[in-house]
């Protein structure tokens, strides 16, 4: 499908910009298949007209995946804060340090990640943005909406976001410890549910990432999916048992191991119920028989 024009525009002048050895380890490295077809062109759309893009997603769906994706498209660093209750200001704007020039003592401010992505214009990736203390993140709100602006609380300084300041964040809903998202905040995005893949595009992703695997290992592992998949359609299984990241790490122990035990380890261990669990490898020994 041919690149919107909004889109080429942003990537050409993105790309174009020269990074220190420093930031450009921060451009990540791509890969993320999209489980429909227009997911991608959306997101990047929204990103190149300076949207804030919220992933809302299961653990293992590949949101980090796709917002290192996003940074490899526009060869922008990203910066990433993993939210938690002990999240607070300063590991979000920075703080002061004293320092030593020319034998002297000064105050210097060490600038945390959404001081450095504002000002340089990278991309700010926002993990688990659910998990942090409601009254944490209001901080950001002028960073977030039409002003893309911030007076640091440390220093004064006012600062005016680079016009290729990107903000990327990721929730799993209804995880434990999460909270809501309060209003304020979660109206400042554009939201994209972000679905564990299936079909045609996983079976891509294997291909890639498996060029090794027999055939066989293959072939059972995507039908294994889709088996799970059905099954917690059903309801009888967590939707972490349909975990992209578990299926992939099944797969690769699999080519080394006794499947069963593979699939025990990647996929039936992570889940609380045992009766999840059984029939997590129930299903696989009717494919491995
Ligand atoms: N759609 C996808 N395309 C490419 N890789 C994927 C995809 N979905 C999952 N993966 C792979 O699965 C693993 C987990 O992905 P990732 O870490 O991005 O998940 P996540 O949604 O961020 O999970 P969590 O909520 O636990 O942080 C990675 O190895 C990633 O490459
Ligand atoms: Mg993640």
């Amino acid at each position: 499908m041919k690149m919107h024009t909004v889109v080429e525009k942003a990537q050409l002048q993105r790309k174009d910009r020269n990074h220190s050895v420093e930031d450009a380890v921060l451009i990540g490295h791509g890969g993320y298949v999209a489980p429909i077809p227009f997911l991608w062109d959306d997101i990047l759309i929204s990103t190149s007209l300076q949207k804030n893009v919220l992933l809302k997603g299961p653990s293992g769906s590949g949101k980090t995946k796709l917002a290192e994706s996003i940074s490899e498209f526009y060869h922008q660093p990203m910066h990433s804060i993993n939210c938690s209750v002990d999240l607070d200001a300063e590991a979000l704007l920075g703080f002061k340090t004293l320092v030593q020039e020319n034998g002297q003592t000064v105050i210097d401010f060490v600038e945390g990640p959404v001081i450095q992505a504002m000002r340089k214009g990278h991309i700010l990736y926002i993990d688990e943005i659910n998990m942090a203390k409601p009254e944490t993140l209001p901080i950001l709100h002028s960073v977030l909406d039409h002003r893309r602006m911030l007076t640091n609380p440390y220093t004064g300084e006012v600062l005016q976001a680079h016009e290729d300041f990107t903000v990327i964040a990721a929730i799993n809903e209804g995880y434990i410890g999460t909270s809501p998202l309060n209003e304020a905040l979660k109206n400042r995005f554009i939201s994209f549910s972000i679905p564990y893949l299936k079909g045609d595009p996983l079976r891509d992703l294997f291909v890639r990432e498996f060029p090794e695997a027999s055939s066989p290992l293959i072939h059972t592992m995507l039908n294994l999916s889709e088996d799970y998949f059905i099954q917690v359609q059903n309801g009888l299984l967590s939707e972490e048992a349909a975990s992209i990241r578990s299926l992939l790490d099944a797969t690769e122990l699999a080519q080394y191991i006794d499947p069963l035990r593979a699939i025990q380890y990647a996929i039936a261990e992570k889940l609380e119920d045992d009766s999840e669990k059984e029939l997590v490898i129930e299903l696989a020994k009717t494919w491995l028989k």
